[in-house]
């Protein structure tokens, strides 16, 4: 489906996603449900529903589940949306935010398919897991073998995944993710007005 040279360029747009991992991996102090579902509201508008199934990766949902609870997510842009592709998200819109969650956790082995509606965190190679994530638009099961292991299904509201706004047509890489991380959220809506936002995400009962 796609050419070498875009699989290339979407590999590397994946590899920026993390500028230098320099500190070593740590695994999750919490252990997480083995089953929950979290609710995320837009400002597409509209929500949509992950369920996570902690035997997928149990590591990256135990993660998951802590940057949740921590409200992480909340008021977090939608940086990269790639059409037929996948819609990318996970930096926290208060730079001190992001660099409290620098520490990467270890890779965890890859049980799920990177099938349309899966949730997988970006990486820059091996246990380079730390708060991005992206959610696959289509069946990207290429991907299984470069170590991205999903760790849930978007299970409701999929048609919101798909109405993200796309802040840079024509380009794979989305917003300059540096830029986002050292700026924030004022500097993301001063540059693109119509970006879209996860407003608010919780963990269902
Ligand atoms: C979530 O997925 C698990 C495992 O597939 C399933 O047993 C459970 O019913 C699902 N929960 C919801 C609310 O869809």
């Amino acid at each position: 489906m796609f050419s070498f040279a875009s699989f290339c360029a979407l590999f590397f747009a994946f590899a920026s996603a993390i500028a230098a991992p320099a500190r070593e991996a740590r695994a999750p102090e919490f252990r997480a449900p083995d089953s929950f579902c979290v609710v995320f509201s837009t400002s597409v508008p509209g929500t949509f529903v992950v369920n996570v199934t902690r035997a997928l990766a149990p590591l990256g949902a135990d993660h998951f589940y802590e940057l949740v609870a921590s409200g992480f997510y909340d008021q977090a842009a939608v940086f990269r949306v790639v059409p037929n592709f996948v819609v990318q998200f996970g930096i926290n819109g208060t730079p001190a935010q992001n660099r409290k969650e620098q520490t990467p956790i270890p890779d965890d082995p890859v049980a799920a398919s990177n099938v349309a509606g899966s949730i997988v965190y970006a990486t820059a190679g091996a246990n380079t897991r730390t708060t991005q994530l992206f959610i696959n638009y289509v069946d990207n099961s290429f991907l299984d073998s470069q170590g991205f292991a999903p760790f849930g299904y978007v299970t409701r509201g999929f048609d919101t995944v798909q109405k993200f706004f796309n802040p840079t047509p024509g380009s794979s890489d989305g917003v300059d993710q540096g830029q986002y991380e050292a700026n924030g959220n004022a500097w993301i809506k001063a540059q693109y007005p119509s970006i879209s936002f996860i407003t608010k995400v919780a963990i269902l009962p």
